[in-house]
């Protein structure tokens, strides 16, 4: 069964899906600049795709008898379009770590559901972390 440790690297995840979910919202919003209609479109896109990796991580935590936090680690949308770009790549490549920790966890808990749900969500953040360092032009 999930490990308290486990519990609390899910919670983790909840709270940094919900911070860049309202992060790549409001940069989507706020963005300005020649284009900004092309990058703010996958930023919204990308927004809402952590919504739902908030959610699935959440309803799994509830399944294991935690009360998820609703509370986003702190949101961040200063900077030049650049700028913007560097920190949601480093926002993706810090999902990309944690959740490999959180995979590794899962299997060492036998907890083979949660280890799955992980991998998925794994996959989306390695696209979104490519698309990232794409608009960025790495
Ligand atoms: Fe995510
Ligand atoms: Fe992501």
């Amino acid at each position: 069964m999930a490990s308290t440790e486990l519990k609390k690297l899910m919670d983790e995840a909840i709270a940094r899906e919900l911070k860049v979910s309202i992060q790549y919202m409001f940069q989507h919003i706020m963005i300005k600049g020649k284009r900004a209609r092309f990058i703010g479109t996958e930023l919204r896109v990308i927004a809402m795709a952590e919504m739902l990796h908030a959610e699935k991580i959440a309803e799994r935590l509830v399944y294991l008898g935690d009360v998820p936090t609703t509370i986003p680690a702190p949101v961040d949308i200063t900077g030049t379009e650049q700028e913007i770009l560097q920190k949601d790549v480093a926002e993706e490549a810090y999902a990309i770590d944690l959740y490999k920790k959180i995979v590794k966890k899962a299997n060492d808990d036998g907890d083979s559901t949660t280890r799955l749900l992980f991998e998925q969500i794994l996959a989306e953040e390695e696209l979104h972390h490519q698309t990232f360092q794409t608009l960025l032009g790495e």
